[in-house]
């Protein structure tokens, strides 16, 4: 293994992210960086990720090259660390070069730690959890760009955020809404009225409760951020129940495995049907996990599951895990519970937080729901991370859902 280090007087930077060594192995490159860190990049992985005007780059669709151009084998003639303490490297047959700054490196590095210290953590909550979900004021979100990046933030860590003092006019959740962005499809009408006074198509035109649940799991992709809201509360009764999704399916893993795991590998049979207006299904598992076996999503909704379609020695043993996950919804100590008024709203990922009601008995009362989708969240949440000088949060890979 040969090892190169910078060796040009002042060349190098004081840039803390500037390469300062570089060693030549059999199938790629070690770097160091002046921080102290280190890392390995196989030469495919560099040479795929050559952004020259030639091979393009894979940001803005301008992408030239096609895996197939190049063999698995590809190996550099010559490599050496630039005046900038970038990486420039000189490809076998062709000579092509490559060059990569220290930092676009040290932003992508996949190794095992590099990877960890990138990973999404979501902040679990339950009824005993201090201060969660958050709540934020609704002109300080609409006029300062801190308080809207600490709305998405805490959207994103903790799937849900109260808002107060908000307009209390009907249509109002679109206001809200508007925090994040453009309403996105349901398959009801984008803004939905939740009383009894209308004519009744789901348990929300109901003063039954409602158990918690994520909405629309019937769709092959269920809207995304929620935003409830109160137009006109119940004289008594009618209070918000909300469940983090993530917590219940985490107690799970760790009080029953074999249950969270048939409910991650076996799928619910999720139907809604209104005679000739609406006929959705999908079959989809109630615990969605992403590569690398985090759960990145949940799919729970008791009124919408069934008839179960399994083989049939599983029926049994996933009714089984099905009541044990039910039973920790329903159980007190997971249910933030809050009585909205008019000009109160709450925003939650409908892919993550569970939502429900309890019963009531005043015809007046009035809430109303919409939703935005998760990728404008995601997106926004990006872009202003990005312009507050906050890269690290911008290149953060968020849950992508329950998207099967
Ligand atoms: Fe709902
Ligand atoms: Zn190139």
């Amino acid at each position: 293994m040969d090892t190169i280090a910078h060796s040009g007087p002042r060349a190098v930077s004081e840039d803390p992210l500037s390469i300062c060594r570089l060693s030549r192995g059999e199938r790629g490159l070690f770097l160091r960086w002046r921080d102290g860190s280190e890392s390995f990049f196989h030469h495919i992985w560099l040479r795929d990720c050559c952004h020259c005007p030639a091979c393009g780059d894979c940001y803005s669709s301008n992408r030239w090259m096609v895996p197939c151009d190049v063999p698995l084998d590809v190996s550099p003639r010559g490599v050496r660390i630039d005046a900038c303490g970038g990486l420039v490297v000189e490809w076998e047959p062709d000579g092509h070069v490559s060059r990569y700054t220290g930092h676009w490196l040290h932003e992508n590095r996949y190794d095992g730690s590099a990877r960890e210290s990138r990973r999404f953590r979501p902040v679990l909550w339950d009824s005993r959890t201090p201060g969660q979900p958050p709540t934020f004021d609704f002109t300080g979100v609409r006029e300062s760009d801190d308080q809207r990046l600490a709305l998405y933030r805490a959207l994103r860590d903790c799937g849900c955020a109260f808002i107060t003092k908000g307009p209390c006019r009907p249509g109002a959740v679109e206001d809200v809404a508007s925090l994040v962005g453009g309403l996105g499809e349901s398959a009801y009408s984008p803004i939905f009225d939740l009383t009894p006074k209308g004519k009744v198509r789901t348990a929300g035109n109901t003063t039954r409760p409602v158990p918690p649940h994520t909405d629309e799991a019937f769709r092959y992709s269920p809207p995304g951020l929620m935003i409830l809201g109160c137009v006109h509360q119940a004289r008594e009764g009618g209070d918000t129940v909300l469940v983090d999704g993530f917590r219940i399916a985490v107690a799970l893993k760790e009080k029953d495995p074999d249950a969270f795991s048939l409910l991650v590998r076996h799928d619910q049979n999720f139907v809604r049907i209104h005679e000739g207006t609406l006929n959705q299904q999908v079959r989809a598992p109630m615990i969605a996990l992403d590569s690398d076996g985090e759960v990145c999503g949940v799919r729970i909704h008791t009124r919408s599951s069934g008839p179960l379609d399994l083989p049939v020695d599983l029926v049994e043993p996933y009714y089984a895990a099905y009541r044990h996950l039910t039973r920790l919804m329903m159980a007190p100590e997971h249910q933030v519970r809050r009585v909205l008024v008019p000009g109160d709203f709450v925003m939650f990922d409908n892919h993550r937080t569970l939502h429900a009601r309890t019963g009531f008995d005043d015809t007046r009362r009035h809430f109303q729901i919409c939703n935005v989708p998760r990728e404008t969240l995601h997106e926004r949440l990006r872009l202003l991370a990005a312009a507050c000088g906050c890269g690290d949060e911008a290149r953060m890979a968020l849950p992508a859902g329950a998207v099967r």
